[in-house]
């Protein structure tokens, strides 16, 4: 299957691409790691704005994934944990790259990422042979640094689902099929990381692990497929820029018995956002076993005793937020002026609201404080009272605030204020009593 965008989309998405970094950079969503000190490969900090993206994506995911169901329970287990967890789950000796050096400049490559042998760095193909590579980082607990000592960071929050299945098994009396979901911070030695926060080695991932019985783990695989897919779509996601792509055989995980991967045209073209899993029941057999605990349900009702298998639907955050940026991006005209817009959804914008006083003058200052006040304690507020009231729009324009609500001399006479909306621009005068039902009523999902 072809992973290569049609050219015209390709370049366009390639401007598209810069333009996103920069204004990423510039207006506080995400900045290199320690800039001051010149940074850190592939490692990035999210400022203000990034923050409250990246939260509210997760709280979006959250919401589809453990508030909205009843058969889904959340967890958050330990980054640092008994080394033994990835002896048993595989990852100490397959989670691997294939990793080659360039002998003429020293760069070291993926193998499986070369076209044709040749090193993208220098063009050489002296290059060595492919070795497997672990991407696990590595470190020690407490102060001695020998081999009992070893510890890695998680590569997935998903081993942490496993390891206290029986755990929430016990605690919350569920029986099959049910999840356990989890949002948390996951590390790869990546050897080459890079577009941006695509690929990097510190990352968060939102992970579900859905136990149910063996035979209807086809069954339920389709489901989780058509789910997430729907869930990229509820937020905003243009159909255009998404696919859902099953593994050929030869792609799965040493794990998995199926996998499909929902993908994301990125200028690069198609890349994976999140992968859905068939795991089988890899992981609670090979716990089982490691451990010597019997990991299985024991069905009263039929007396049936099996070990469930796993569908898990695996996305990335961070890249999930760059993908929804990506797509965001627009430029404009209004009225003969030139405009960048962030044309995201109202739950995953960084402010769903902007505040703006027309004048600092203290009376109407007053009442938008006021206003303010009233409107973040529902929802994320932003107050900006400097500069022309135009160039306050564009501001909330480009970072993608969905309503702006001016407070004007009038709204000191009539009570009421403007809500000016993000893409159609448009304004209407709605009462200060009903401006959080209504901002409410707009936000919807
Ligand atoms: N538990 C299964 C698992 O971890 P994965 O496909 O390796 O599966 C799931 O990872 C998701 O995590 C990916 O679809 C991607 O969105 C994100 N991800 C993986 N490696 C990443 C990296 N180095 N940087 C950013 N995101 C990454």
């Amino acid at each position: 299957m072809s992973t290569t965008p049609a050219p015209e989309q390709s370049a366009q998405s390639h401007d598209r691409f810069e333009a996103v970094v920069n204004l990423t950079k510039r207006r506080g969503f995400v900045f290199p790691s320690a800039e001051i000190y010149g940074g850190l490969r592939s490692s990035y900090d999210y400022g203000p704005l990034g923050t409250l993206m990246l939260r509210n994506l997760k709280d979006a995911w959250w919401r589809a994934m453990v508030q909205e169901r009843d058969d889904v329970v959340p967890i958050d287990a330990a980054i640092l944990t008994n080394p033994r967890v990835w002896e048993a789950s595989g990852h100490l000796s397959t989670f691997t790259d294939p990793l080659v050096d360039c002998r003429n400049c020293k760069e070291r490559l993926r193998a499986d990422h070369l076209e044709n042998g040749v090193c993208p760095n220098c063009g050489s193909t002296d290059l060595t042979e492919a070795r497997p590579f672990n991407l696990m980082f590595k470190t020690f607990v407490g102060p001695v640094e020998d081999d009992a000592a070893v510890a890695y960071l998680r590569p997935e929050t998903a081993q942490g689902m496993f390891v206290n299945f029986a755990n929430v098994l016990t605690t919350t009396r569920r029986r099959p099929p049910f999840g356990i979901a989890q949002i948390g911070r996951s590390f790869r030695n990546e050897i080459t990381p890079g577009n941006f926060v695509f690929r990097t080695r510190e990352f968060e991932q939102m992970e579900m692990e859905f136990f149910c019985h063996p035979d209807e783990a086809e069954q339920w695989h389709r489901y989780w497929c058509e789910e997430r897919m729907a869930w990229y779509l509820r937020y905003g996601m243009p159909a255009s820029l998404l696919r859902l792509r099953p593994h050929d055989k030869d792609e799965l995980a040493h794990y998995a018995a199926a996998s499909s991967d929902v993908e994301f045209l990125f200028p690069w073209g198609w890349g994976e956002l999140e992968g859905i899993a068939n795991r089988t029941d890899f992981d609670l057999r090979a716990h089982s076993e490691h451990s010597g605990v019997r990991l299985e349900y024991f069905d009263q009702a039929t007396g049936e005793r099996f070990t469930p298998y796993v569908i898990e639907p695996a996305a990335g955050a961070t890249r999930a937020m760059m993908a929804f940026l990506l797509a965001a991006y627009d430029e404009d005209e209004i009225g003969g002026e030139r405009r960048t817009v962030l044309r995201l959804h109202p739950r995953l914008a960084p402010y769903q609201v902007a505040v703006l006083p027309l004048s600092r003058k203290e009376n109407l200052a007053q009442l938008a404080r006021d206003v303010h006040a009233r409107l973040r304690r529902r929802f994320i507020c932003d107050y900006d009272d400097t500069q022309s009231i135009g160039r306050r729009y564009r501001r909330q324009d480009e970072i993608g605030t969905p309503w702006c609500v001016t407070v004007d001399f009038d709204s000191l006479e009539d009570d009421a204020v403007t809500i000016r909306d993000r893409d159609s621009t448009d304004q209407r005068r709605v009462p200060i009593a009903g401006l959080v039902a209504e901002i409410a009523a707009l936000v919807g999902d």
